[in-house]
């Protein structure tokens, strides 16, 4: 069945793939960037026409609750929600500052609460949703120099698991997909010493590709699916197996 997809972070390397994926499994999808990739948002959408896929774009600041709410009427019936917004401001927490815990914090999980908040109602009424938070390894391990990003992931399944509880009786899922490091601009900033020590640390071998991760998305997302909820999917290479 024809569901309606809204992947945040849709722009992003993994977003961008799950909206492919999305689209290739039959669903109309809308990708939600951050207002800032308005510049790069024409060229996106051309790659993705020239590969046959018409994916739908909203610009939305998804920290700010008020956008959050102006923006819940123009996407209308959303079934299929895929929180992949996410930021990094790497530093050890002796040199952490404020700002970076805070950006942080806002672009994780403030971002998930702005936006499945105007969405969780529908989806209840409906009587089926699927929803993916897109949480990281480094929530389930912790990462030297992540402070706020672990916390800002490990909050994130605990959300998973919370919603799942509230709506588990209303046909709608909540699950967690945990990526581990997946090749993306992303890890790329991560210097290239430190690169190389976590690539010996992955029992695979490799890095993951965002196709990694949009797989294990569209397995949850499946109507099937509908007995798997407060799961955690770890997709990592086996670098951390709990
Ligand atoms: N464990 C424990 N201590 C560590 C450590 C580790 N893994 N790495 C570094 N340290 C210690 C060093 O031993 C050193 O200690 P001393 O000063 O006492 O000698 C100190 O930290 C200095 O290390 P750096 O030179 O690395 O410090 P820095 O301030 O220049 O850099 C950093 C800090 C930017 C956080 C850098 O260490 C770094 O980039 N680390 C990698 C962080 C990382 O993995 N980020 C993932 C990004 S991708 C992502 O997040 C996606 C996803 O979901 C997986």
């Amino acid at each position: 069945m024809t569901r309606h997809a809204v992947v945040t972070g849709g722009t992003g390397a993994i977003g961008t793939e799950i909206c492919r994926q999305l689209a290739q499994a039959g669903h109309r999808v809308t990708a939600i960037g951050h207002p800032a990739e308005a510049q790069r948002l024409p060229a996106w959408r051309e790659s993705l026409q020239r590969d046959g896929f018409g994916i739908g774009a909203e610009l939305c600041d998804l920290s700010d609750w008020d956008a959050c709410v102006a923006l819940a009427p123009r996407l209308g019936e959303v079934d299929i929600l895929v929180n992949a917004a996410g930021i990094t401001r790497d530093a050890r927490l002796v040199k952490m500052t404020p700002e970076q815990w805070r950006a942080v914090m806002a672009a994780n999980l403030d971002s998930v609460f702005n936006l499945t908040r105007q969405l969780i109602e529908g989806m209840c009424a409906r009587g089926h949703g699927r929803i993916v938070n897109i949480s990281s390894v480094n929530g389930q391990k912790g990462q030297a120099g992540q402070t706020n990003y672990s916390a800002s992931k490990a909050g994130l399944h605990g959300f998973t698991l919370a919603l799942a509880r509230e709506v588990a009786g209303k046909g709608v899922t909540v699950n967690t997909v945990s990526p581990g490091y997946i090749d993306t601009p992303m890890i790329r900033q991560v210097r290239e010493e430190i690169r190389v020590q976590i690539l010996k640390e992955i029992p695979v071998g490799r890095f993951g590709t965002p196709a990694d991760i949009a797989r294990a998305v569209l397995f949850l997302v499946d109507d099937a699916a509908g007995f798997i909820t407060g799961a955690d999917l770890s997709v990592n290479g086996g670098q951390y197996m709990a």
